[in-house]
């Protein structure tokens, strides 16, 4: 290498090699390290949304422990603006609905310790048919900062004819990050044109598929982890594969139905939107959603998706690697009755341990294995554990001869 080629051509090939990393890392801007965690109205309120739900809201997921767990931001989805904008092309909160205004209202929100997120879409009118966001980018992004908003969820309705996808959500980031407000993006374009692939790029989190209609909700759960599946390799921190707003406690799905969705979204490394009313939850909801030890292995600081490891004829094993070494590990029953369900723990390392420290995260009761773990599962159920070996692994000795 000649003096000339090291002073001249390096700095300029590193140059461009950074520049080209920085926009491969455009989003690694500090947030949604970990899948976010909140809460959402849409799938039981819809389009009843007024200030007083939201606040009430807040109260409650700071009163009901779901603050204390880690759900942070309390969303509005759809239907929160008036049928037009202001005089001045600006977006505003319905006025029968949202009377002291939106940017009230994120304080108050922040005033409990909660974060604020908002929804729009990039059409000329949301799926409800409010006012969308075409031709209105800018304003709509200086909008929402000089409200505080923290959270941006950007949907697809009546998008779909005008450009591609990709352009649109790149587009709008860029109008983000000009205003200088560190917004969580939520891309909610229902896995059209492969969100997993230039989502990182753009949004933190981008949905897979279309809505979970709560009435079909166990069917499109299934359906929705088997793709999920298929597209762990491109969850990382900072960048979220999203299944969609939980289905825990809005009265479609049976107790051990919402124990396995929660389950499968942690190991899964979901993003946790709660959809139900936390207002008047019960206790066994509340226990479902703010079980911290099935909370900790969504937002393990190692930020790798799990995957289903095992299939036969219903009975399947799921993993996640987690940060020390250890292993969450969800046995899932799909079948019609209850079944039995057995897993060698030994399985999920190349090593050897004696011992294998077993921790149930829905009894809370902690066990010891020499690798088997058999259990009985429900209809539609999950087991879920986190495992560990106990001491040094050691490699397995090749056989001989
Ligand atoms: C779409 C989205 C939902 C919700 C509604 C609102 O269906 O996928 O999550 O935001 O729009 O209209």
């Amino acid at each position: 290498m000649t003096a000339r080629f090291v002073r001249r051509v390096l700095p300029v090939a590193a140059l461009f090699v950074l520049l080209a990393a920085g926009d491969a890392l455009a989003l690694s801007n500090g947030l949604a390290r970990t899948p976010p965690m909140g809460w959402n109205p849409w799938y039981s309120f819809r389009c009843r949304v007024d200030e007083r739900l939201i606040r009430e809201t807040a109260d409650a997921m700071v009163s009901s422990g779901m603050a204390a767990a880690g759900y942070r931001y309390v969303n509005l989805d759809d239907c929160w603006m008036a049928r037009r904008r202001d005089g001045n092309g600006r977006l505003q909160g319905d006025l029968a609905r949202f009377p002291s205004g939106i940017r009230a209202l994120a304080d108050y929100v922040h005033s409990k310790g909660l974060r604020f997120g908002i929804y729009q879409s990039p059409g000329a009118r949301t799926c409800a048919g409010y006012p969308g966001m075409r031709g209105h980018y800018l304003t709509d992004v200086r909008t929402f900062a000089a409200w505080r908003v923290d959270y941006l969820k950007i949907d697809w309705c009546r998008a779909s004819a005008e450009r591609h996808a990709p352009a649109i959500y790149a587009n709008l980031r860029r109008v983000v990050r000009s205003s200088h407000r560190p917004m969580v993006m939520s891309i909610s374009n229902w896995g059209r044109q492969q969100p997993w692939i230039w989502g990182p790029r753009v949004g933190h989190l981008w949905r897979i598929t279309g809505d979970i209609s709560p009435r079909r909700a166990w069917p499109l759960v299934l359906g929705v982890v088997d793709k999920n599946n298929r597209l762990r390799s491109y969850a990382r921190p900072g960048a979220w594969n999203d299944p969609d707003i939980l289905q825990v406690g809005n009265g479609h799905l049976t107790e051990t139905e919402q124990r396995s969705i929660f389950s499968l979204w942690a190991v899964m490394a979901a993003p946790l939107l709660a959809g139900n009313d936390v207002r008047t939850m019960s206790d066994s909801t509340r226990a479902i959603l703010a079980n911290r030890e099935v909370v900790s292995v969504d937002q393990d600081r190692l930020g790798v998706q799990g995957r289903r490891l095992l299939s036969s004829r219903g009975r399947e094993v799921w993993s996640k690697p987690l940060v020390g070494g250890g292993r969450a590990v969800v046995l899932l029953n799909r079948r019609p009755g209850q079944a039995l369900l057995s897993f060698d723990v030994r399985r999920l390392w190349k090593g050897r341990a004696s011992r294998y420290r077993v921790r149930d995260l829905w009894e809370h009761r902690t066990g010891v294995t020499g690798g088997y773990l058999h259990v009985r599962v429900p209809r539609h159920g999950v087991a879920m554990f986190r495992v560990h070996p106990v001491g040094r692994l050691r490699l397995a000795r090749p056989r001989r001869g």
